[in-house]
């Protein structure tokens, strides 16, 4: 049984703890929640939408895999994560079909920019499709038990009703306040089952239904890459100000734009991981990531593109070039910090690995 309150460990779970799985709850066919503890009894301490990389012992060797909590910090006992096994996943499958309670991983994080916390707004609009859904239903959940419900229309996209991510919790939140409005469209139907919701694919009239008032909103999107650039294509042709548009996805960018920089000289480069005592030559095109795992290093990593931020690491000393999708804060940078899947060195090299 989880520890009352009194009972919880004074700090916060760190990633140096592996987490046990405690439940696997049934959402649809081929989704689940899972949920998590870690066996100290520490609570966990994150942000509403934030994400958490799990390391997975799939059958051919441990890959990583970066999963949205679905679960709200405001219920700290716990974590969950929402997976669904799309065909042809490694992950996802390994996780519905073989983790077991009692069971446990290895897991960094959590981790990532996108939550309402750091866009406060009067009135959000929070549009998702599929496991999108898991970061705005942890918001939702936020914003519930706070105390102060603010004014959120939750618009989501499935294919059928029954697919509808968290659908009987979001109903009994909206049931009972007037801030939550849900407005879900399908693109089929069940068999045998009335369906009073919207109908096919969200486009803007459908919008403008949902939520005729959507310009004055802070919006936040995630889905599949094509249905978010089909969402701000949409937002951006009604004169939305895309300054108060948020995303976030997994997939790798469809369209990077590189900005244009030096070759780096080939051959030119060394990386020093300071803390394991190895110094490897190396290509000044190869990545801090690349080349640690070709020196039997493990840097924990998630999307490999520079979103997730999972392959951060401290700078000691020397330069980089790094081209990076948002997993990485000013902040950060300026501390020293890079991200080791983007970031390519540029002569010497010396990172805290
Ligand atoms: S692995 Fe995701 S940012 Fe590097």
């Amino acid at each position: 049984m989880a520890k009352t309150r009194q009972n919880w460990t004074a700090e916060p779970w760190q990633d140096s703890e592996m987490l046990e799985c405690t439940m696997v709850i049934p959402e649809s066919d081929n989704c689940a929640t899972i949920a998590f503890r870690p066996p100290s009894g520490a609570w966990f301490d994150y942000q509403p939408g934030q994400f958490l990389t799990l390391d997975l012992p799939v059958p051919g060797g441990a890959v990583q895999r970066t999963y949205t909590i679905s679960s709200s910090p405001s219920r700290p006992q716990s974590l969950s994560v929402t997976v669904k096994a799309r065909p042809g996943s490694v992950g996802g499958r390994w996780l519905l079909d073989q983790l077991k309670p009692g069971m446990r991983l290895r897991a960094y994080g959590p981790a990532g920019q996108f939550t309402f916390l750091r866009h406060p707004a009067a009135k959000y609009l929070f549009i998702s499709a599929g496991s999108g859904a898991t970061p705005l239903m942890s918001m939702t959940t936020w914003a519930w038990d706070s105390g102060e419900m603010p004014d959120i229309v939750y618009v989501h996209a499935a294919r059928k009703p029954s697919e509808i991510l968290f659908r009987r919790r979001l109903e009994e939140y909206a049931s009972r306040v007037p801030g939550l409005q849900l407005r879900f469209t399908v693109e089929e139907v069940d068999a045998y089952a009335v369906w009073p919701g919207y109908h096919g694919r969200l486009s803007q009239i459908m919008l403008g239904l949902m939520a005729p008032d959507y310009l004055e909103r802070e919006v936040f999107c995630c889905g599949p890459a094509p249905f978010m650039a089909a969402v701000r294509d949409m937002l951006e042709s009604l004169g939305f100000d895309l300054a108060r548009y948020h995303e976030e996805s997994f997939d790798a960018p469809a369209l990077v734009e590189v900005p244009v920089e030096p070759s780096p000289p080939p051959g030119a480069a060394q990386i020093e991981f300071a803390l394991s005592g190895i110094t490897a030559d190396c290509q000044g095109d190869d990545t801090v990531l690349a080349v640690a795992r070709q020196a039997g290093l493990n840097i924990p990593s998630g999307c490999q593109f520079g979103l997730c931020g999972t392959c951060k690491v401290l700078k000691r000393e020397g330069e980089v070039l790094m081209v990076h999708n948002g997993g990485i804060s000013e902040e950060e940078i300026a501390e020293g910090y890079i991200l080791a899947c983007c970031a390519r060195p540029q002569g010497l090299v010396s990172v805290e690995v």
